[in-house]
């Protein structure tokens, strides 16, 4: 595995491996990596000949009261963890690298933002839009593949690739859970062993959605009610939102139906989670790991 930190160094190894033949797929990171993000570069390395990861803290997408500061870091196990797992090229920028200069222009996400995660988080997408505008302009795959337990995130990316011509197709890959449902991410590393105990209501929760969807319930005040009840028996968690979504627009949808996607924010602590379903699909497909 080769590790890179420059932009110029980056797109010359992506354009070599492009004159070599070689279809190139990349998983865009922040790091402190876990099975949920060694699952991207599997599905990476399924659909092309090589992967490059990137690794980047982007400060863009962080609040000014949000934790940038103390996000969690450890660059020698994540090279170590991207190398086991078959990643090519590492791609590792600093922050002057990426911005060399402040971003005066970036990516709106327009009305996608305006529900889920964007009110609670202003200009979060917009940061989380534009640096990954810029990897796939730096390492112009052929695929990049990301996660749905960030399904808002997920649309928004497929929908600015769409919207905007990039030439490069989009991967959503199904959500890695611990045995207890709870969703992998790396900020759970931030959870005291009872805060890690409530985050198992956040899927019970979901889940509790979709049994209420199959029982037959239609009115997505039934489903976020069912979702509320179980977020409610633990006083551990304050629940930021539990909304029922049209899943291209992300915009509320009432009566729901299969395709509807079911989203949870919630505080465990100072900890903040996400987690999501579609409703036709439930949580039981949703690859496990040991934990
Ligand atoms: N449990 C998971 N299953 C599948 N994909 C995941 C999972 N967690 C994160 N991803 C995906 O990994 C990519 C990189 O995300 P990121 O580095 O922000 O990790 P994270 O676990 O979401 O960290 P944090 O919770 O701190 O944001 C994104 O496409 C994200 O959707
Ligand atoms: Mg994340």
């Amino acid at each position: 595995m080769i590790e890179l930190t420059s932009v110029s160094e980056m797109r010359a190894w992506s354009r070599a491996q492009r004159r070599a033949g070689r279809r190139i797929g990349c998983v865009p990171t922040m790091g402190y990596l876990h099975e949920g993000h060694l699952r991207l570069v599997d599905r990476a390395r399924r659909a092309a000949d090589v992967v490059a990861m990137s690794v980047f803290v982007n400060p863009l997408q962080f609040g000014p009261q949000e934790d940038l500061a103390r996000y969690p870091r450890d660059l020698a196990r994540d090279r170590a963890g991207a190398a086991g797992r078959g990643v090519d090229c590492l791609f590792v920028p600093s922050v002057d690298a990426m911005y060399p200069v402040p971003a005066r222009v970036t990516v709106d996400p327009g009305t996608l933002a305006d529900h889920l995660c964007g009110p609670h988080r202003p200009g979060h997408f917009r940061g989380v839009l534009t640096v990954v505008a810029k990897l796939l302009h730096v390492i112009e795959p052929d695929v990049a593949v990301f996660g749905r337990k960030d399904a808002q995130q997920a649309q928004m990316i497929r929908r600015m690739v769409a919207d905007l011509d990039f030439a490069v197709e989009i991967d959503v890959a199904p959500t890695v859970r611990e045995r207890d449902g709870l969703a992998l991410s790396s900020r759970n590393v931030y959870l005291s062993p009872a805060e890690r105990r409530a985050a198992a209501a956040i899927p019970q929760a979901l889940a509790a959605g979709h049994e209420a969807f199959r029982a037959g319930a239609r009115r997505a005040a039934e489903i976020v009610q069912a979702v509320a009840a179980v977020l409610a028996r633990t006083t551990a968690l304050a629940p930021e939102y539990v909304e029922a979504v049209d899943p291209d627009a992300l915009a509320p949808m009432d009566p729901v139906d299969g395709g509807t996607l079911l989203a949870v924010a919630a505080r465990a602590g100072a900890t903040r989670l996400i987690d999501n379903v579609i409703l036709g699909e439930g949580l039981a497909g949703d690859p496990v790991v040991d934990g």
